[in-house]
């Protein structure tokens, strides 16, 4: 870019792991809409938190209220979203801290996408695997049934795809184990990547 020249800070992001007395990761969920992801997440975030781990959480409905106001579920307007959620991940990461995101997050070259702006060593891929069937059975915010209807376009997993990860680091299947499970699974992973 013309006349930007980028600043080195003097604390690192190595400093700041140091002393937080932990790594930083960015913990990405992704699944469809009422697959458990934001559940899962919260949870997660609250365990490490009690543990003691520097956490924050980025959640789809509520990046969508603020940054990301505007942008809609086109798929330029997804992958405009999620390009700037992973470009707020990378600078929470390089804060030191435990990042999670909850996302749809549909299409296997968007999170290729958020991948690479993270940094791959920096990404966790956790796939909240819940069958369309299910989620639209649950239907918790209503947002299926009014898909169906015609109400809502573009809706993922009824006029718009799914995409699913080929090799997640985690694979959660919601209606094969409980949330607590899920929870310690992906803790269990975290804590480990972390060295703790
Ligand atoms: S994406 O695809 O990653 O850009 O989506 P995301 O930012 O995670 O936002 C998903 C939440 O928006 C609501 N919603 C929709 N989801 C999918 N498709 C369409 N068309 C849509 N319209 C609104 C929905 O509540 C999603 O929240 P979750 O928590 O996933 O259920």
């Amino acid at each position: 870019m013309n006349n930007i020249v980028k600043h080195d800070y003097i604390v690192s992001r190595e400093n700041r792991n140091q002393k937080n007395g932990h790594k930083s990761y960015v913990l990405w969920f992704t699944g469809l809409s009422g697959s458990g992801k934001s559940t899962i997440a919260n949870r997660v975030e609250e365990t490490l938190f009690e543990e003691g781990i520097s956490t924050y959480t980025l959640d789809g409905d509520n990046i969508r209220c603020g940054i990301n106001k505007g942008l809609g579920f086109s798929e330029e307007d997804r992958y405009e979203n999620l390009r700037r959620i992973a470009e707020v991940a990378k600078l929470f990461v390089d804060a030191g801290i435990v990042t999670v995101g909850a996302f749809v997050s549909p299409l296997h070259k968007d999170r290729e996408l958020v991948k690479g702006i993270i940094g791959e060593t920096d990404f966790i891929e956790i796939f909240v695997d819940t069958s369309l069937e299910e989620c639209e059975r649950r239907d918790v915010k209503g947002l299926y049934k009014k898909a169906r209807a015609g109400e809502i376009k573009n809706f993922t997993g009824i006029d718009a795809p799914y995409e699913k990860p080929s090799n997640p680091d985690v694979l959660i299947e919601t209606e094969k184990e409980s949330i607590e499970e899920a929870v310690k699974k992906v803790v269990t992973f975290v804590k480990y990547k972390l060295g703790l």
